[in-house]
């Protein structure tokens, strides 16, 4: 079995924050993350698919293809949008970066063709906090 990954890039406004707390609770559990009047993170996503390459190319397969499908299918609505009020597939959710990771794998999922199988998500909110989901 071969893993390939393609990295794409988007810049995102958010705000953690649970209505049913209090500001104090809301500031204690999500920090900065709690801001009232939003912040931005700039996100790295790894989209890593897997299979065996094909014998007439050599590919697993093809990685602009993948990176079309992957910015038409995720970037286009998160990149430069907020989070929180922007994304249909993130509505009612908390925007974490967990949440986000899943819900990514999700849109990804229905967008890839059915030879195409994904393997793992790798969503850096920051270069030192990262996310991986596996669709499980
Ligand atoms: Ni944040």
């Amino acid at each position: 079995m071969l893993y390939l990954t393609r990295i794409e890039h988007f810049n995102a406004a958010h705000k953690l924050y649970n209505n049913d707390w209090s500001r104090e609770k809301n500031e204690e559990v999500f920090g900065k993350c709690a801001n009232e009047n939003w912040h931005g993170h700039n996100y790295e996503l790894y989209v890593t698919i897997k299979g065996e390459p094909h014998p007439e190319t050599g590919f697993l397969f093809d990685v602009k293809k993948l990176s079309v499908i992957i910015n038409q299918s995720v970037i286009e609505k998160l990149d430069h949008k907020n989070l929180n009020m922007d994304v249909d597939f993130m509505r009612g959710k908390m925007c974490s970066t967990e949440n986000l990771a899943k819900a990514i794998w999700q849109e990804l999922i229905r967008a890839l063709p059915p030879q195409v199988k994904l393997h793992a998500i790798k969503l850096y909110e920051t270069p030192r906090i990262y996310v991986e989901y596996f669709g499980e």
